[in-house]
């Protein structure tokens, strides 16, 4: 038994921040999405060398860390009593930078897992599966723009509008590479326990998640890039207001925030989005992706840069 899936991370325009359920992972707000292309987890599953444990490989080396999150990823798809696995995972971006790898990594995983237990269980409750190990993964089991409702009992998801529908291009500046300090997991609680703005987040999201539904809806590039900007921009100040202050920018991603407001001024269509993390995703028309590029590419700080246009949800790869 073999099975291999691709998933790629995907980019909210309107944040998933806060949990409403921490046991279950169910998040306190919807969120809306776009999934890319160019950035991707690959995962194959074996049970060839019949293991007694799971063994974890990301990108060639063993890694014992992160398999218990891994592990129970796979005991929600095919059961307690499943086949132990090797698991080998090769994903092309920084793992745990703010660059959504925890996303494509459950997306393919549950994938398949899908496909090694024989289960077949279908999009939604694979997608609830991976959103169980990281609320933004479940938003990669689908492509192009996705909306995730935080529904009632457990999530719902929908494709809002397919990749090709309209395309956009994804430049993404990275400034450091290393890990996040803090999870965003544990940020997200402590926004909750201490930042006096944290309820007044909760209570604008389906306003901010209305505009954004109609500005794609419209393919209304500036109505969207107005919403998604103060969205996140919104998302960050509650961590800044928490006790202590979650402050995951360092000086260069304030340095291509400007970078973006000078190419708005000069006319382009690109905004810009930040998660978890220092790096700036710019957003943006695909005849102006080269421009933006080398306007980040230009500004001080910036190590690397990314660039993805839009993709599909996670699927199985045939040998
Ligand atoms: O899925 P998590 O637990 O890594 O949380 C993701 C949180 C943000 O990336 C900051 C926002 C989002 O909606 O993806």
């Amino acid at each position: 038994m073999r099975a291999t899936a691709i998933a790629q991370p995907n980019i909210a325009l309107i944040k998933y921040w806060g949990k409403r359920d921490t046991a279950n992972n169910l998040p306190a707000v919807g969120s809306i999405s776009i999934t890319l292309d160019g950035l991707h987890t690959r995962m194959t599953l074996s049970d060839e060398s019949a293991v007694a444990e799971d063994v974890l490989v990301v990108n060639g080396k063993e890694d014992p860390a992160m398999l218990p999150r891994i592990s129970r990823c796979l005991d929600s798809v095919g059961g307690r009593d499943r086949q132990r696995l090797r698991i080998e995972s090769e994903c092309n971006n920084p793992i745990a930078a703010g660059l959504a790898a925890s996303a494509s990594a459950f997306a393919a995983l549950v994938v398949a897992a899908d496909a090694v237990f024989g289960t077949s269980h279908n999009q939604l409750t694979l997608a609830r599966l991976a959103g169980r190990a990281s609320g933004s993964a479940a938003r990669s089991l689908y492509g192009g723009f996705v909306e995730l409702d935080k529904g009632d009992a457990d999530i719902e998801l929908q494709t809002l509008l397919e990749a090709s529908a309209w395309p956009l291009t994804v430049i993404v500046a990275i400034t450091t590479a290393g890990p996040k300090p803090v999870s965003s997991g544990d940020a997200m609680e402590l926004s909750r326990q201490t930042s006096p703005f944290y309820g007044r987040w909760l209570e604008q999201q389906s306003e901010d998640l209305d505009a954004a539904r109609s500005a794609i809806a419209a393919r209304d590039f500036g109505r969207l890039g107005a919403i998604a900007e103060h969205n996140c921009l919104k998302m960050h100040s509650v961590m800044w207001a928490s006790r202590p202050p979650m402050i995951y920018w360092n000086s260069a991603t304030l340095a291509c925030m400007q970078t973006v407001r000078e190419l708005q001024a000069d006319g382009l269509d690109v905004f810009f989005t930040i998660d978890a993390g220092p790096q700036l995703k710019a957003v943006c028309a695909p005849e102006h992706a080269a421009a933006v590029r080398e306007a980040l590419t230009a500004t001080p700080g910036v190590t690397e840069i990314m660039q993805s246009d839009l993709g599909e949800g996670a699927r199985i790869l045939v040998d």
